[in-house]
């Protein structure tokens, strides 16, 4: 199983988020207070997909009936509408709140207006979490209707105490200044599956014997 797999954040403690506006916004959301249109923005591999799919869990406490759109050029708006209306049907009684996730927004090419107006008409039990590569893509009524979180660049630096967590479970023991400059490697994409790359090299080099002993603590 490769370390991205293995490693797959399942609590708000396993996310590296820079941005500490952010993490308190997701941890006051766990705790209660609620956001009901919110969308996360940022380049590709900034964690938007995976705190969206976190979020109904520790919102909850388990994992909710949750409806998932993924976006696309011709995205079919009937066959979300129908998706939706599920929503009221099946008593979600158990759930505090319902939970549409809608991953990829801004690949949308066709108008999602009849979809909002049938969101519209639900009322603030619905909590819609959408995540973007670029937030201006966004059909303008759609986007004003969001509350935007920037994800922002992840530094070799932000991943690095994520980065040795990993590798002590995986008993490598490395110094710091070791790990960081090579995370440093793939900073400039700041995309966490290229700091998972780095892992991976670094775990392979480690088994081959090929990291020199000064490096390890
Ligand atoms: N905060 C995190 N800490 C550690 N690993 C993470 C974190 N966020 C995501 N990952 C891992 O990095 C990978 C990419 O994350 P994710 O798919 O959430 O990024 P994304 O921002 O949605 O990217 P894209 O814009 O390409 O859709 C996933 O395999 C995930 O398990
Ligand atoms: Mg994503």
């Amino acid at each position: 199983m490769s370390l991205l797999n293995k490693y797959k954040p399942q609590n708000l403690n396993d996310l590296v988020i820079p941005n500490t506006a952010i993490k308190d916004l997701l941890d006051d959301m766990a705790n209660g207070y609620i956001i009901n249109k919110l969308c996360f923005v940022g380049t590709n591999g900034t964690g938007k997909s995976t705190a969206a799919h976190l979020m109904p869990i520790l919102i909850e406490g388990f994992p909710p009936n949750t409806v998932h759109l993924v976006g696309e050029e011709k995205f079919d708006v009937s066959n979300a509408i129908n998706q939706l209306s599920t929503i009221n049907n099946f008593g979600w009684a158990a759930q505090k709140y319902q939970y549409v996730l809608f991953d990829e927004l801004d690949k949308v090419k066709n108008s999602l207006a009849a979809l909002w107006q049938t969101m519209d008409t639900f009322n603030d039990k619905v909590i819609v979490i959408a995540t973007a590569n670029d937030f201006m893509k966004i059909e303008k009524a759609v986007r004003s209707r969001f509350q935007l979180l920037d994800f922002g660049l992840i530094t070799a630096d932000d991943f690095l105490p994520r980065a040795q967590q990993i590798l002590g479970q995986e008993n490598i023991k490395l110094k710091d200044s070791y790990v960081l400059g090579q995370l440093q490697t793939k900073q400039s994409l700041s995309d966490m599956r290229k700091y998972f790359d780095t892992l991976s090299d670094i775990q392979r080099n480690h088994n081959a014997g090929r990291i020199q002993q000064t490096h390890y603590v």
